[in-house]
């Protein structure tokens, strides 16, 4: 079937096809994933861990804490985004979880710095009160507990954590099914 060289002049049919096509090729997306958060053991800028070890034993201490399938990737993934930009960091993870997960864990993930910023802003004469802005939310439960029980404690080079091959199957699973655009 041809295709079209402009989409005003493109068909249903066509459409069906590049439909199909994108789903058949949904599997790149956990790939994708998976590299980046290879990537991140590259990466320590002074902290007591690469942030490959950080992210497995966020994820790690999610999952004990019983946390599902959807929060586990997502704090498995939070720091992704220092592939790209430390600065900016939480934005870049949210917006590649967003079609995955629940409302909750996207704004979860997307203030995490905020949220953060209790056990470290002081350093900077930052506003150690970041998060309030966020109070009433219906996520700020899980933010705050992401943030105080799971990433800030998670820079522990002896803690132990589960390898990236414990999560492979969780994050081909979430980013199998994209809900949204
Ligand atoms: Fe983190």
């Amino acid at each position: 079937m041809s295709t079209f060289t402009r989409m005003d002049e493109s068909t249903a049919e066509q459409w069906a096809v590049i439909g199909a096509e994108t789903m058949a090729n949904q599997p790149r997306v956990a790939e994708e994933v998976l590299g980046m958060l290879r990537r991140l053991e590259g990466i320590t800028d002074g902290f007591g861990t690469n942030q490959l070890v950080h992210a497995l034993q966020t994820a790690t201490l999610a999952e004990q804490a019983g946390a599902d399938t959807e929060v586990v990737v997502a704090s498995l993934c939070h720091d992704i985004g220092k592939v790209i930009s430390v600065f900016g960091h939480p934005e870049i993870a949210a917006s590649i979880l967003k079609p995955y997960v629940r409302d909750e864990v996207y704004q979860a993930i997307r203030a995490h710095q905020d949220f953060q910023g209790k056990h470290y802003y002081h350093h900077f004469g930052g506003d150690v009160n970041a998060r309030d802005k966020y109070e009433g939310a219906e996520w700020y439960a899980l933010a705050a507990q992401f943030a105080d029980e799971w990433d800030q404690v998670a820079f522990d080079p002896d803690g132990p954590y589960e390898p990236l091959e414990h999560f492979e199957p969780m994050v081909r699973e979430v980013f199998a099914a994209p809900r949204s655009m």
